[in-house]
């Protein structure tokens, strides 16, 4: 995905990056960052609605944030690139994490639900990975608890790559241009081929596909021009009829689960009796219907939307939010403030150079049939 002067000159941001790292991590729940002390500051502002959205959401930042205990390098993040557009895998050869998780479709697909292992769909709707490193857990249910452990989730997921345990590594192992690719992103591993880092450089990789610089961003960090009259006013909705009390933080969820019904039960649609959510990873009935509150940050891009994929348009999304979340009935006038809103969250979308994968050759294994 890099060039060698690229390489270079990210190799040199990344020192830089590494160095100015002092300052004590920021913590979110399940993955621990780093701040950049050279992020833009907040200018002072005596604007009453930017003070207000100020004490309830973050700016994404400018930089991507560094893992702890998971270092970014210029190897590992380009070896993180090659595993995330590498097709082989998945048992077939045939999806990678691109498929499900399309760069150029706001890091989701735009379906329903996905097509994985031989057109085989799961119950969920792909979310977004960008900006997945500031959640504080990871799948609709928060099975995950960071980008790492996330990883080897669909690898081996029977409905989405079905790779049998072992095959990533054996795969990889057998192509020499990954053995060298391995072996500079761990240097000093005997064995450096192996799933487990597959995960760690994937991590890596994902933690820069962040969407800085949307119009809010612009707004909170003091420019009163970014929204217009009309976005402002559906912010200021957006936080009187209580929808932050649950999307807040840097990106508008991802801080905590909610049960999708607290109010009102939504139409079986949206919510179908077979998927209990979090409480199947909890076992406690109280967690009945419980999910991970997504992130709103560039929820214009990812429709269709619910867990389940069900609703294509954002305004009845938002209506549904009001009565199954707060059981309260917006005007038409206040739901298209609120959708006009959320349109300002879509940010600088990742550029990312596809790369060049290392290619299969006569003693490669296989895909399975
Ligand atoms: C066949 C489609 C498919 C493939 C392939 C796939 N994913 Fe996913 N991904 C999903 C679905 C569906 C979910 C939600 C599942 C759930 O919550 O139970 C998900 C969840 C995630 C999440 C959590 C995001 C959040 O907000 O909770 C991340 C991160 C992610 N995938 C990254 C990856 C990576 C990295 C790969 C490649 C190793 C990958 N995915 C491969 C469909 C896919
Ligand atoms: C009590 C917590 C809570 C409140 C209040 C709340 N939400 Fe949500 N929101 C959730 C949860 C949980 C989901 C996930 C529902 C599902 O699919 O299972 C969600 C989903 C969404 C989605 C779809 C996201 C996606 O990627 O599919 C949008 C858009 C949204 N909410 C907007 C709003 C708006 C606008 C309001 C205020 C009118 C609001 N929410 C109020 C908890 C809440």
């Amino acid at each position: 995905m890099i060039t060698s002067s690229q390489r270079a000159t990210m190799a040199a941001s990344i020192l830089l990056l590494v160095a100015g790292c002092n300052r004590p991590a920021e913590t979110t729940n399940g993955s621990t960052m780093m701040s950049n002390p050279s992020e833009p500051q907040m200018t002072a502002s005596k604007d009453p609605l930017t003070l207000r959205a100020r004490d309830i959401f973050k700016p994404i930042p400018i930089h991507a944030p560094q893992l702890t205990g998971n270092p970014a390098t210029a190897d590992k993040l380009a070896l993180g690139a090659m595993l995330y557009f590498d097709p082989r895998i998945s048992a077939t050869h045939s999806i990678s994490c691109a498929s499900c998780h399309n760069l150029g479709l706001g890091g989701a697909d735009n379906s329903p639900t996905s097509a994985g292992f031989h057109g085989a769909r799961g119950g969920r709707n792909s979310p977004t990975v960008f900006n997945s490193v500031y959640s504080f857990a990871q799948f609709w249910d928060g099975r995950a608890k960071d980008l790492e452990e996330q990883a080897g989730g669909p690898m081996v997921n029977p409905v989405e790559m079905a790779s049998p345990k072992d095959h990533v590594a054996e795969q990889l192992a057998a192509l020499p241009r990954y053995r060298t690719a391995f072996a500079g992103a761990f240097p000093g591993e005997a064995s450096p081929v192996s799933q487990a880092n597959a995960q760690k450089a994937i991590a890596v990789f994902e933690a820069t596909l962040t969407t800085p610089n949307a119009p809010f961003d612009r707004f909170l960090r003091g420019d009163p021009s970014a929204l217009d009259a009309y976005q402002k006013a559906g912010l200021t909705l957006f936080i009187d009829k209580g929808c932050s009390t649950c999307h807040s933080g840097v990106n508008f969820g991802s801080t905590m689960y909610a049960k999708f019904g607290v109010a009102a039960p939504p139409d079986v649609r949206y919510r179908p009796v077979g998927d209990k959510g979090r409480s199947a990873i909890t076992g406690q009935a109280s967690d009945d219907y419980a999910f991970k509150v997504p992130t709103l940050r560039n929820i214009a891009l990812t429709a269709p939307y619910f867990h389940t994929g069900s609703e294509q348009d954002l305004a009845k999304v938002v209506d549904v939010m009001a009565t199954s979340q707060l059981g309260q009935a917006l005007t038409p006038a206040e739901t298209a403030r609120i959708v006009a809103f959320l349109n300002s969250l879509t940010g600088d979308q990742p550029r990312v150079v596809e790369p060049q994968l290392p290619a299969s050759d006569a003693t490669s294994p296989p895909p399975e049939k």
